[in-house]
């Protein structure tokens, strides 16, 4: 199995979803999205509901807690950063503490990160990272290779043609960008994303290849010498400094704060994949 490393450094690049069809796609948003869902779901929230719009936001959180009740649902998000009139949450990951997430189903609407989540539902696996959970995220798609490709041999005929269609040919860092333009920091946790992954299957014999794109970002990565202060000089970084959320920046550039792994769940909501049999 040769394995396509790639990068798409902001939705608005995807030319055609159906490229992401055979690819595990991680869903990145650094600022703040992707923290905040690790964050969330490491505090204990149950399911996180990305949704695009706030208008959706706010019926998708109507209905569930006309069904659920109405403290089992938060209505979380940002819109320029600031929390939205009504909303129960902003976008801060230090919000979302267990005390007020713990058990609690999330509506979150993001100007990216919740659009991203949504451009990539045509790939068989979409997972969301961020510095803070990216081993964890890691660990886990090499062990779900693992158990991909024993699946494949069992569907694999005396040609060697592979019944299966949903074969995984690539793993795709699916940068959210900024209002369809690249962003630096998302492309440097790619670059992380995917430098971590070619030295995991380096090291498991996998053979790869790489995209341009990806080849950018993991070299971009790799030459960085002072990540921390280079993603507080991002311009994203430096809007949320003003608007005196410098500590969600400092928290969102720490690798190992979260050990989730959100994954996209056929309904679209996030979930943490749990692991009873320790695969
Ligand atoms: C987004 O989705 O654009 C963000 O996560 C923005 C933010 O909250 O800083």
């Amino acid at each position: 199995m040769t394995l396509h490393l790639n990068a798409i450094l902001s939705p608005q690049l995807l030319r055609d979803s159906a490229l992401l069809r055979n690819s595990i796609t991680v869903v990145i948003d650094v600022f703040r999205a992707t923290t905040t869902i690790a964050v969330a779901l490491e505090n204990g929230a149950l399911e996180i509901v990305p949704v695009g719009t706030i208008k959706d936001a706010e019926a998708k959180a109507k209905e569930l807690r006309g069904r659920l009740g109405e403290k089992s649902v938060l209505l979380c998000g940002e819109r320029g950063g600031i929390k939205p009139d009504g909303f129960d949450l902003g976008n801060s990951p230090l919000e979302y503490t267990r005390e007020v997430i713990q058990d609690k189903i999330l509506v979150l609407t993001t100007t990216n990160g919740t659009q991203a989540l949504q451009a990539a539902s045509a790939a068989p696996l979409v997972l969301a990272a961020s510095f803070a959970n990216m081993q964890a995220v890691v660990m886990f798609i090499m062990r779900y290779l693992v158990l991909h490709e024993a699946r494949a041999m069992q569907l694999t005929d005396a040609n060697n043609n592979t019944k299966d269609e949903q074969r995984i040919e690539s793993i795709c860092a699916f940068c959210a960008g900024s209002e369809g333009d690249f962003s630096y920091e998302d492309t440097l946790c790619a670059g992380a994303l995917l430098e971590a992954l070619a030295t995991e299957f380096a090291d498991g014999g996998y053979a790869y290849t790489t995209s341009d794109t990806a080849h950018a970002a993991r070299n971009l990565y790799r030459n960085e010498a002072q990540l921390a202060q280079t993603l507080a000089s991002t311009r994203h970084a430096e809007y949320l400094a003003s608007l005196g959320f410098g500590r969600d920046v400092e928290f969102a550039s720490t690798f190992g704060t979260s050990r989730m792994i959100p994954l996209r769940r056929t309904d679209g909501s996030l979930i943490h994949w749990h692991n009873p049999l320790n695969l």
